[in-house]
């Protein structure tokens, strides 16, 4: 087989997804295909999907006839969709068109290799199990960024909520051990990252059979003091007082929990499945508020659930109200199939989804300009991360706690930790120009 042939790779849907697409990176590299960032050069074409919702899926089903059409002008193409839609719809994806050549689902990229090989001899490739064990433990992710990295502790999820696919599509929830995340995010700090985000469905409930997301976070914490780590999803369920003081007691953990509520509504919650009642949510909020004073929350916000009414809507809108996250993702109600919200229909409006995700999207908008305001005139350290989106004049970085800052570039470079002054908000981003001098809390992780 020619090895010196080139693939292009594009991603989708989360984080996780992004972190996969770095361990099929190192599986193509290690057989000896060369990466691409142009289509029109490329001898192989993959795209890592998402599933998560119908408009996700449509996405990538139009980007596949672009494929398509690729493909007609260049028969010898290899075309291979990979990730969460190729779990889910592998026949219909074979279906769609002769052009499609390999369907691999988030538990086969090893075979990758092989598929293709088959492939150039003419093989449709499909490898869609599902594994109970595989974890890529040994494989090292083939990063591109420089600062920040993506470390994935776990895969699966096991909670099955009601609307949610990911189950189906990335099998039973299986952790990795500890001793190989912390050696992992040992080797990315002798390579100078700054930053290590710890990825799962529910990371919370990481569980090596015999430490805990707390134990990890703190070993993980341990292993470089100047190196920010972070972590996402959380889930209610598993935020354990002990989690909480663990965030508490470094000062590289970050500040921030992603916390997803969905909605505000008991009844909406336990059709869910989502095992928490809203007071439950609101006292483990207080709980956090109170031990972390500093700390940002977002959430996400599924508005339409099956038989939501008024006055579930209006349930969700007093919690954010009461809450007052930083952020939120919110989210129109997408029937999926196999799902046991599958069963209830899909009986809102789409008039009234529309509505009620214009209020929430409102509502949260100013309540995170009103959290942000309260940062005008406060000095925050920022980790530079890059250029702004807007000019080549200004960097931008992230604060502790996860706020999006710009600033005029001053003879810093990327990867410095520096004291920005903050002078204007916006809903989402913070603007300001960097201090003098450093407050003593940047010593810890500046010194
Ligand atoms: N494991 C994470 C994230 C899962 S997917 C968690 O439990 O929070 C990210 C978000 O997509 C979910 O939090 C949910 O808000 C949204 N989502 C999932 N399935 C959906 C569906 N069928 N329709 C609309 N939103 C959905
Ligand atoms: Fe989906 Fe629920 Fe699992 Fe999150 S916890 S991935 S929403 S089933
Ligand atoms: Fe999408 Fe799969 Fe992530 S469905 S949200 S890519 S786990």
């Amino acid at each position: 087989m020619p090895t010196s042939r080139s693939f292009y790779i594009e991603t989708y849907g989360c984080q996780m997804n992004m972190a996969d697409t770095e361990i099929v990176l190192s599986i193509m590299h290690g057989a000896g295909f060369i990466r691409t960032e142009t289509l029109s050069s490329a001898d192989i074409v993959l795209i890592n999907t998402c599933a998560v919702r119908d408009n996700a899926e449509q996405r990538i089903v139009g980007r596949l006839g672009d494929f398509n059409h690729y493909k007609k002008t260049n028969p010898n193409v290899i075309v291979g969709v990979l990730g969460c839609m190729a779990e889910r719809v592998r026949k219909e994806l074979m279906e769609l068109g002769n052009f499609i050549d390999l369907v691999i689902g988030p538990d086969e990229y090893r075979k990758l290799p092989a598929l293709i090989e088959a492939a150039d001899s003419g093989e449709k490739g499909i490898a869609v199990k599902l594994s109970r064990i595989e974890k890529y433990d040994d494989i090292i992710p083939f990063r591109t960024d420089v600062l920040s990295a993506w470390v994935s502790i776990m895969r699966g999820c096991d909670k099955f909520c009601a609307y949610c696919v990911v189950p189906f599509t990335r099998g039973r929830e299986r952790s990795r051990s500890l001793v190989s995340i912390v050696s992992e995010v040992e080797n990315l700090s002798h390579r100078g990252f700054k930053e290590a985000t710890l990825l799962g469905q529910n990371v919370n409930s990481y569980s090596d059979g015999t430490f805990n997301f707390a134990d990890l976070l703190v070993k993980v914490a341990d292993v470089d003091k100047k190196m920010r780590i972070r972590f996402m999803t959380s889930h209610p369920q598993n935020m354990s007082d002990k989690l909480i003081d663990t965030i508490a007691s470094r000062d590289n953990i970050c500040n921030y929990i992603h916390l997803p509520v969905q909605s505000g509504s008991d009844r909406i919650l336990e059709l869910m499945n989502r095992t928490y009642t809203r007071n439950q949510y609101l006292n483990l909020i207080g709980r956090i508020k109170k031990i972390i004073p500093n700390i940002s929350l977002t959430t996400d916000v599924i508005s339409g659930f099956p038989t939501e009414t008024e006055d579930d809507h209006k349930k969700t809108i007093d919690l954010l109200h009461e809450v007052e996250f930083d952020g939120a993702y919110t989210f129109k109600y997408s029937p999926r199939e196999n799902t046991k919200a599958w069963q209830m229909g899909d009986d809102v409006p789409e008039d009234v989804k529309n509505r009620r995700l214009s209020e929430i999207i409102d509502l949260q908008r100013n309540i995170s300009l009103r959290r942000n305001k309260t940062m005008i005139g406060d000095t925050v350290e920022v980790l530079v991360e890059g250029l702004s989106k807007k000019s080549v004049d200004e960097f931008c970085g992230r604060t502790n706690t996860n706020k999006m800052v710009v600033f005029p570039k001053n003879g810093d470079a990327i990867g410095d930790y520096i004291g920005i002054h903050i002078e204007r908000v916006n809903s989402a981003t913070l603007f300001g120009t960097k201090t003098g001098h450093s407050l003593p809390q940047f010593v810890i992780l500046t010194a």
